[in-house]
């Protein structure tokens, strides 16, 4: 049985009014995207801080005019306690994505990371416990697994954060357990493992590796590789993170104020990343044969490996990734190409 074929058919036949938090950012517009796809009403919270109009605009014309006019956007800020109240009025689901991401400007800026990502988030928790919301979903992250070194990493064994980005989202989890348990409240914490594809940015210090490379590669800009290459991950395509916030949503009360590893139980070394991307360029972008990477030291706060179990969710949730790494990369690079070519900075890139 395929538990998010069912999910998805009840949607279809049942509106909801869902509040999607960071939804002009990469994952939140995505799933702005499925929801509305699925006939939902959406509310969008976004205060542009690493999001673009452009990822809405996107979404808007993906899914035509008459869904999109389900969709209200409110350029609110999480770390205000009334713009919180406001968006979660009438709310039945909570997609709760807004954040400041990135380990390194965390260590740059742990003062800004924690006011969105605690405050914010804890606002947002106040919120939609007030608006009586049936559920609330957050973005837990695989930071969370810190110096623990057991692989693939399982729920329940956790180490010692390496960076105060990890601090905020181990807090989340915290307080949302506590609410839980204090008020009633019912929350899931989805915990991503490097996530990637279409509206993720390429652009800026703390861009993600995936956009950054293919946009290195296309570029034929340098490529920085930190370490020796052989650090891995466990990079988890949207579409499977879409997957797992709509089974969460939903879920049994049973599965409820708990946390689970999304992603595929799967390990690419940044070496074998790097080739993978490059073998999927060469044919459109021949000069990418002669590019190399420079290596270059360890970044402090980077884990070594990372994997996941999901055999959690799996059980819980019904969760079952539908694209692995080289699947997702193919799937995604139509969009990086054209996006680097609306950037129009990309040597033969068609305009
Ligand atoms: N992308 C990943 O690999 C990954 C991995 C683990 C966890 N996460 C978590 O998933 C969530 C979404 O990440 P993403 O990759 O889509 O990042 P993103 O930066 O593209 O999206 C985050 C969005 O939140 C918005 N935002 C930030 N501060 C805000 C504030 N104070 N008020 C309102 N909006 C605010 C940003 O403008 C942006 O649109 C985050 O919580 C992140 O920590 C992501």
């Amino acid at each position: 049985m395929n538990k998010i074929n069912d999910v998805e058919q009840h949607l279809r036949a049942h509106r909801y009014h869902w509040l999607v938090t960071g939804a002009a950012g990469f994952i939140g517009s995505n799933l702005v995207e499925a929801l509305l796809r699925l006939g939902q009403r959406v509310t969008g919270l976004d205060n542009f801080a690493t999001g673009h109009q452009r990822n809405l605009d996107q979404v808007r014309d993906l899914v035509g005019a008459t869904l999109w006019a389900n969709f209200t956007f409110i350029g609110a800020d999480i770390r205000n306690l009334a713009d919180c109240h406001r968006a979660c009025e009438g709310v039945h689901y909570v997609l709760h994505e807004a954040a400041l991401g990135s380990v390194s400007r965390s260590i740059d800026n742990p003062i800004g990371t924690n006011e969105t990502n605690i405050t914010g988030f804890l606002n947002m928790l106040v919120a939609a416990r007030d608006a009586g919301v049936k559920r609330f979903v957050y973005a837990a992250s695989s930071s969370t697994y810190g110096d623990h070194p057991a692989l693939p990493k399982i729920e329940h064994q956790i180490g010692n954060p390496l960076s105060p980005y990890a601090v905020t989202k181990y807090v989340n989890e915290l307080y949302a357990n506590v609410f839980g348990r204090t008020y009633g409240m019912e929350s899931i914490g989805l915990r991503y493992f490097n996530v990637f594809g279409p509206r993720q940015d390429p652009n800026g210090a703390y861009a993600a590796v995936i956009p950054q490379w293919i946009a290195a590669l296309i570029r034929n800009t340098p490529l920085r590789i930190n370490g020796d290459g052989e650090t891995s991950r466990d990079f988890c395509y949207i579409d499977n993170v879409v997957q797992a916030n709509l089974l969460a949503a939903l879920a049994d009360k049973d599965a409820a104020n708990q946390v689970y590893n999304v992603a595929l139980n799967d390990r690419t070394t940044l070496n074998q990343l790097y080739q993978m991307m490059r073998e999927l360029l060469r044919e459109r972008f021949p000069h990418v044969a002669a590019h190399a990477p420079q290596y270059v030291d360890f970044r402090p706060g980077d884990v070594r490996h990372s994997q996941a179990d999901i055999s959690k969710a799996a059980a819980l949730l019904g969760y079952v990734p539908t694209h692995r790494i080289g699947e997702g990369l193919k799937q995604a690079m139509d969009w990086y190409v054209r996006d680097l070519a609306r950037q129009g900075n990309a040597p033969g890139v068609p305009q």
